[in-house]
């Protein structure tokens, strides 16, 4: 059911943790299946990703895309970042079943809600980055993490 990339990434899933004081946070929550996805983004001054972290209260497959899309943003700039899809997160991890798909949808989101606090605490516009709607991020105490 799981490509080998999934279990690798589900078993043993890279950046866990969390950044402090980072530039830029984002949590997601799917309302349906009540998974939760924390990223952290550690910005330079070039605006370059230098560290990621994530938290996931979540499937399996959460975990595995989380960890993915943390590998795949890291060094890239907030530009770079924002291209991340959900789709390019399953490719890299050589597909997931269909009734999965929504679970890298949220690691998409995640990405977006971290770049979007970064761009509201820095005054900074990105073309195509907006808010999405399953940020939480303003109902969750940071406290409770
Ligand atoms: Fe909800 Fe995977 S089942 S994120």
């Amino acid at each position: 059911m799981y490509s080998e990339k999934v279990m690798d990434h589900f078993t043993n899933p890279r950046n866990v943790g969390e950044i402090e004081n980072a530039s830029g946070v984002g949590t997601v929550g799917n309302a349906k299946c009540g998974d939760i996805m924390r990223i952290y983004f550690d910005i330079d001054d070039n605006q370059v990703i230098r560290d990621v972290k994530f938290k996931t209260f979540g499937c399996g497959a959460a975990v595995a895309t989380s960890s993915m899309a943390t590998e795949l943003v890291k060094g890239k700039t907030i530009y770079e970042a924002l291209e991340v899809t959900n789709k390019a997160v399953m490719e890299a991890l050589d597909g997931l079943p269909p009734v999965k798909v929504h679970c890298s949808l949220l690691a998409e989101e995640a990405i977006h809600a971290a770049l979007w606090d970064y761009c509201q605490k820095n005054n900074i516009t990105i073309e195509g980055l907006n808010k999405p709607k399953s940020d939480i991020s303003e109902e969750e105490p940071e406290e409770e993490y």
